[in-house]
């Protein structure tokens, strides 16, 4: 039994009871047909775990007593969380114990997951389990915990371009995520590194591009002239890719958990699988490319021909027939302008469609794909450089990743924002300064620095403000080959995330010693799940990578650097 003070994230109000419900073998679940699949998800993980049958509670005409009870009401008294086309109070959820029983109420189905979440936190971490292992009792302690989101979008964008993770270890994240309330999963399916899903019309994509024929160990090492010295090779191809009943099951299963799945399809920029496949998506058909090797930003980019462009639609109709998501990610970072500016053949095209420069081209290209994707009734969302250009459709939604200045211009513009500033949310970041930190990248980001995350930039009026529906970390997989190093990098990072963006500064000023608490008692919880997650005496030995070099800079550098490539769209 655990006390409702030591849930994660922190609730808005969690009021004790006197006494205790015991999950035993009478204990029975009852569930409206709104909450039917988080009853079956109850009923799998208790089953699983406590060994206990949790029968349903309507039995033929019988209904039996001692029931735990899951149901959707438009009860007023709920807490409202923020606004969202599905309700203020879809996510808000009110879990009551009792000695006699459990009632979960939510908003929608989301808020009775929710509170179904803060439930099996209250139970003994031995839950976690998928088999049996803890012998009980099984004890809530009686309370009342009444709680709703801060954001609307608590996401984690997972990378499975560079270093493909398998549909289950995807569905293994998903649980992670679900359990933490995370309820996005940024798919980021494309890149220079491999193409991971199939599409029907263009099966060069996953016969050529969802593979490498090896890969960069590390970063590439600059000397004290800043002149790079090659990194190593592995010698070893790396490959995968997700059918599209891969993917169907994987939304699916994500649907079960509350968590949406947002695809991703990189454009105009890290486009190499993609010309590995396709040459005559380039600037340079005549010269082709493999799928890219190395890690960093590749100058290789697609051409702005419209059959290119159709290509990139006819991809996004498989895709938005695939993801029921109201958000279709178009890519748009880091895209190198040196190919177009060389090209006489993309200069006359920019010409002939009336285009001042490059950056013109770019929002060109990204302005036809968001159209595209916004004929179908979804929004396009891309990285902060579709600001760039100026030219950018309003319902066109912004990820602000180089700092929150993306944010503040796209909330100024009134575009949707949602942050993932690198400085706060890059899960890719080492954790600690320690020298045995596994192949350091850029800045240091610890647990408390993740903790105090805040989406939302400063200087904004209430109603750019409103434009920020929330945040999400980045886990970017250069130097992230296997799922022991994934959970490395999430965790517990993503507990921090996950209160940055549940609980927030609703729940009063936020307290790192106090969260540290929390945290301590939760670790009980990851270790159950399996997750192993970086302790905080830093990597054991199996977790380090000596002799492997890293990138790492330090805040100011990167700041200053952050600052410079954001100034083209600082207002
Ligand atoms: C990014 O980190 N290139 C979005």
């Amino acid at each position: 039994m655990v006390d409702s003070d030591m849930l994660i994230p922190r609730p808005r109000r969690a009021v004790p009871g006197t006494g205790a419900f015991e999950i035993t073998p009478s204990t029975r679940i009852a569930a409206d047909a709104a909450s039917e699949s988080v009853r079956l998800y109850l009923q799998q993980t208790l089953r699983a775990s406590t060994g206990q049958p949790v029968r349903d509670a309507v039995d033929g005409a019988t209904v039996h007593a001692g029931a735990i009870s899951l149901r959707v009401s438009d009860d007023p008294s709920l807490p409202a969380g923020p606004p969202s086309p599905e309700g203020e109070r879809a996510e808000s959820f009110r879990l009551t114990v009792t000695t006699d029983g459990v009632d979960v109420v939510g908003g929608s189905a989301a808020g009775v997951f929710y509170g179904v979440q803060a439930l099996l936190q209250l139970l003994p971490a031995d839950v976690y389990r998928s088999g049996r292992v803890g012998t009980g009792p099984w004890s809530l302690p009686a309370t009342v915990v009444e709680d709703a989101p801060a954001f609307a979008w608590r996401g984690v964008m997972l990378d499975v371009a560079r270093h493909f993770r398998t549909k289950h270890e995807v569905m293994r994240v998903v649980d992670q995520l679900a359990a933490h309330r995370i309820n996005r999963l940024h798919f980021h399916l494309t890149e220079d590194q491999g193409w991971r899903i199939e599409i029907r019309k263009y099966p060069r994509l996953t016969e050529v591009g969802s593979w490498r024929r090896e890969s960069q160990v590390g970063a590439h090492v600059p000397d004290a002239d800043g002149v790079l010295h090659p990194a190593a090779f592995d010698g070893r191809p790396h490959g995968g890719y997700y059918t599209q009943d891969d993917i169907r099951e994987i939304v699916a299963y994500a649907a079960d958990r509350f968590v949406t799945v947002v695809p991703e399809i990189e454009t105009p920029g890290h486009v190499r699988a993609a010309l590995a496949a396709y040459p005559s998506l380039g600037v340079h058909p005549e010269t082709p490319v493999e799928v890219w090797t190395e890690w960093g930003i590749a100058d290789d980019v697609l051409n702005a021909d419209d059959s290119t462009v159709d290509f990139f639609k006819d991809v996004l109709d498989e895709v938005i027939a695939l993801f029921p998501s109201r958000y279709i990610g178009i890519g748009g970072d880091e895209c190198p302008k040196v190919q177009w500016v060389e090209d006489p053949r993309t200069q006359e095209r920019m010409r002939s469609l009336g285009l001042e420069d490059e950056e013109q081209l770019q929002a060109w290209i990204i302005g036809q794909l968001a159209a595209h994707v916004a004929s179908h009734g979804r929004r396009a969302f891309g990285w902060d450089e579709i600001l760039e250009g100026g030219t950018l459709d309003p319902s066109a939604t912004i990820v602000s990743w180089r700092g929150l200045t993306g944010a503040r211009t796209a909330a100024k513009r009134g575009h949707d924002v949602i942050s993932s500033p690198d400085d706060q949310a890059y899960l890719d970041y080492r954790q600690s300064d320690l020298a045995t930190e596994p192949i350091p990248v850029s800045i240091v980001l610890t647990v408390d620095d993740v903790f105090a995350f805040d989406p939302v930039p400063s200087g904004l009026t209430e109603s750019e403000r409103a434009h920020v529906i929330g945040g999400q970390g980045n886990m970017w997989t250069e130097h992230v080959d296997t799922a022991r190093k994934l959970d490395y990098q999430l965790f517990p990072r993503v507990a921090a995330l996950a209160e940055a963006l549940w609980s927030a500064d609703v729940t009063g000023p936020r307290d790192v010693a106090e969260f540290r608490g929390r945290l301590a008692e939760h670790t009980a919880r990851l270790e159950a799940m399996g997750i192993e997650y970086r302790h905080e005496a830093g990597p054991f030995p199996w977790e380090q990578r000596p002799g492997v070099p890293g990138r790492p800079h330090s805040r100011e550098d990167r700041a200053a650097y952050i600052d410079a490539i954001t100034a083209n769209i600082a207002e």
